[in-house]
């Protein structure tokens, strides 16, 4: 049995296809993609036959899978905030096919059993990919590396501190000449703890202003600058996190024209929020990177629209209303972006011009795959994956909370109208998620 994808217009990387097109998945592939695929007449001679599922996508953009480098699924250890189930379900809903798991769970993806499991408890919810991102330290203490060699036998593509920075830079650089000579991806968090200092928001007149303890920009540049200059002496790739100043920005732009191989990230609460967001001291704009100032947000996001930023992530931060609601100061960092992340960038970004819908799929799927070496994704093309997100970019809708259905509900977005909607998710050939009829 296959699925048919009728009359949508495919937005690829590198183009936008300008007639409607049929799209058709079997076992799992693209197998074929016409302006005028009709079913054949007599089904049973072939797989595609009687049977074929057909979606309608008149008036509806078909892109590649999205892919999401950067989520928090809480499993294992705190099923309360997010399992890899509910996660998945966030994740398909919000047009999410691939998404990369970080290791700050309980215990700690430092170690091929816990990989081992995440990957069967992903197979056996069975709605999208699920890639565990293990550990570069021991525990996440900055002390002592993972073995990175079984990591990667259990199935990781990258690892990270994620959370916090791998503060020891002696151990950063052995950990990026490991991970090189293994293939593995090194992806850090920018934050140096010594100059954060406590801080709990950015560092700033809203800070001074409200009395919260701020978290100075340079605890993140300090860090890009180190992580870049250990690439360039190493000649190594390395990936930054959830860049959020236009300090970085400049960094790793400059880095790149340097031929340095630097790729970076940013997240769309860095593209539409300041730290003005956090003077109503709602907890859920508490996020580590903070939240900055106007000239930060617009440098993100000239950098996703020049490149500088390879891609948009959500770093998904579930938190339970229990945890998160003790104050601004004692809460717990992060947000929920999964099912608000395309609605974001097509508001904030694709609409006004900042970027097209070809780049919006090179930020949110194209790149992720190039840069994770997922090889068949990121393209809808025939003979790759089956994972495609079907989106009306032109629906408006409101972000309610009983709209999620992440567990946790800390999103800072509640009662932001958004546009772009996801119609049709499908990963593997499999519908994995429809949005209600209207
Ligand atoms: O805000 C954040 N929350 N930033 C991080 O880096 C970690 C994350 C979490 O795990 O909650
Ligand atoms: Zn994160």
């Amino acid at each position: 049995m296959g699925l048919l994808i009728k009359n949508g217009i495919i937005v690829n990387a590198d183009q936008m296809s300008d007639k409607t097109q049929d799209i058709l998945c079997v076992d799992g592939k693209i197998v074929q993609i016409t302006p005028s695929l009709t079913l054949p007449a007599r089904g049973r001679e072939t797989s595609a036959g009687e049977g074929n599922i057909v979606i309608d996508a008149k008036g509806k953009k078909v892109l590649p899978g999205l892919i999401d480098m950067h989520v928090h699924l809480r499993q294992p250890g705190r099923e309360d905030k997010e399992t890899i189930e509910t996660g998945s379900r966030a994740a398909v809903k919000g047009g999410f096919t691939s998404v990369f798991c970080m290791p700050n769970t309980n215990p700690v993806i430092d170690n091929a059993m816990v990989v081992e499991f995440i990957i069967r408890e992903a197979a056996r919810v069975g709605l999208c990919n699920v890639y565990p991102i293990g550990a570069i330290t021991k525990g996440q203490n900055d002390q002592e590396l993972t073995d990175m060699a079984e990591l990667k036998a259990a199935g990781c593509l990258a690892l990270s501190d994620d959370g916090k920075s791998v503060l020891n830079s002696r151990l950063f650089r052995l950990a990026m000449e490991y991970a090189g000579m293994l293939g593995l991806l090194i992806i850090e968090h920018c934050q140096d703890p010594l100059l954060t200092a406590g801080g709990v928001m950015n560092e700033g007149e809203v800070s001074t202003r409200i009395g919260l303890k701020g978290d100075p920009g340079i605890a993140e540049t300090v860090t890009v600058a180190r992580d870049i200059e250990i690439a360039h002496y190493l000649d190594a790739r390395v990936h930054l996190a959830h860049m959020s100043l236009k300090r970085s920005m400049d960094l790793v732009r400059f880095a790149k024209s340097q031929g340095i191989k630097v790729t970076a990230e940013a997240c769309p609460h860095h593209f539409t929020l300041t730290d003005e967001a956090c003077a109503a001291f709602d907890v859920s704009t508490k996020v580590n990177p903070p939240l900055r100032c106007q000239e930060d947000v617009e440098a993100v996001k000239a950098a996703i629209a020049d490149g500088t930023i390879d891609c948009i992530v959500t770093d998904h931060a579930p938190h339970t209303k229990e945890d998160k609601e003790v104050g601004f100061d004692g809460a717990p960092f992060g947000l929920i972006g999964l099912e608000t992340s395309l609605g974001l960038t097509i508001k904030a970004l694709v609409k006004p011009g900042i970027i097209d819908l070809p780049q919006m799929v090179d930020r949110m799927s194209a790149s992720p795959a190039r840069i994770m070496g997922l090889r068949n994704k990121g393209v809808i093309e025939q003979g790759f994956d089956a994972d495609i997100t079907i989106i009306d970019e032109n629906k408006e809708w409101t972000v309610t909370p009983e709209g999620f259905v992440s567990k946790s509900k800390n999103s800072p977005f509640i009662g932001w109208a958004l546009t772009g909607a996801v119609e049709h998710t499908i990963c593997g050939g499999k519908i994995v998620y429809q949005a209600p009829v209207a």
